[in-house]
């Protein structure tokens, strides 16, 4: 039944010269029609180097679909899931933004991609956990405006001591459930396994770390360490990928449920192709502000 589908689904991907991009917290069934597997800011460079492709199905959520519209608006980008919306993305609106930044005129604004085209549209440049250290860095500005996850803002805020860090009080739901005593009793009972985190975690969590990463530089982080084990604290399809890319070491991890990063499925992939849905759009003005600083961030070295 399931190699049936997954059959179907490469025979319309040639028929629609499609290409699916996977976040790496999706299920294993997804992983295996995946074109390109990655974390947000190598799912947002792929966008770009996808010249064959005519759409792009995108199984993530809806910020990351709506970027790779912004990024690359030549491609037809469709969203298996409708319902795969990015709870994070609308924790900040463009009214109190826009009030904020009144407030501190030298300020520049960097915005996380977990965040809507409207709030890209009014930012300066755009960042993913992978680059957000390395973006803030390259402003010139010393006061910077951090949107919409405060705890990623934080953990800049940490690394970046010569800027002064203004942080909204957005936050991941998943992320912020990981408590300190979790990675208290991970230290107790595997002494011998590495910490790994990601930074949408709160700052106590964070702080008690071996490594803090995006999801994909946790593959990195445990290809790299001699340790054998290794407790993750994100999402826990990231198991899926380390497990995969590291078939030798052990992961484990306080297991916390994205629910909108799980909508999506094989049938609503096949769906997606077969019936045309469901396209994304960003309205031409938004999109146009947006890349801006989306462009900005890819452009950054
Ligand atoms: P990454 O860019 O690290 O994959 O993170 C995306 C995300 O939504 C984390 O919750
Ligand atoms: Fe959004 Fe958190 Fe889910 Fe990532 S894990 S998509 S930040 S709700």
């Amino acid at each position: 039944m399931k190699q049936d589908l997954i059959k179907e689904i490469q025979k319309l991907k040639k028929e629609k010269k499609a290409i699916v991009l996977v976040h790496n917290y999706q299920e294993p069934d997804i992983y295996e029609i995946a074109d390109f597997l990655g974390d947000s800011l190598e799912l947002a460079r792929k966008c770009l180097s996808c010249e064959d492709a005519e759409r792009i199905i995108f199984c993530g959520v809806d910020f990351m679909a709506e970027s790779a519209v912004i990024i690359n608006p030549e491609k037809k980008v469709y969203l298996p899931a409708l319902e795969a919306n990015c709870p994070m993305a609308d924790m900040v609106d463009v009214e109190g933004l826009l009030e904020l930044q009144k407030k501190h005129p030298g300020s520049a604004t960097v915005c996380y991609v977990n965040s809507t085209a409207k709030i890209k549209a009014i930012s300066d440049i755009c960042c993913t956990s992978a680059n957000a250290v390395r973006i803030v860095k390259s402003l010139d500005e010393k006061e910077i405006i951090f949107v919409p996850d405060r705890n990623l803002g934080l953990y800049v805020a940490s690394e970046v001591k010569d800027k002064t860090i203004i942080p909204w009080d957005g936050y991941c739901y998943v992320h912020q459930k990981f408590k300190k005593e979790e990675v208290i009793k991970s230290r107790e009972n595997h002494p011998d396994a590495e910490i790994i985190v990601h930074p949408e975690c709160p700052p106590e969590v964070r702080e008690l770390a071996d490594h803090i990463c995006s999801t994909s530089q946790m593959i990195t982080a445990a290809k790299e360490s001699l340790a054998e084990k290794f407790i993750v604290f994100t999402e826990i399809g990231m198991l899926h990928r380390l497990q995969l890319e590291c078939p030798d070491k052990k992961f484990l991890s306080p297991a916390k449920i994205c629910l909108q990063m799980k909508k999506n499925s094989l049938e609503l992939v096949r769906d997606s192709l077969l019936k045309d849905q469901h396209l994304v759009t960003v309205p031409e003005d938004i999109a146009v502000k947006a890349k801006r600083a989306l462009q900005r961030m890819l452009d950054c070295k």
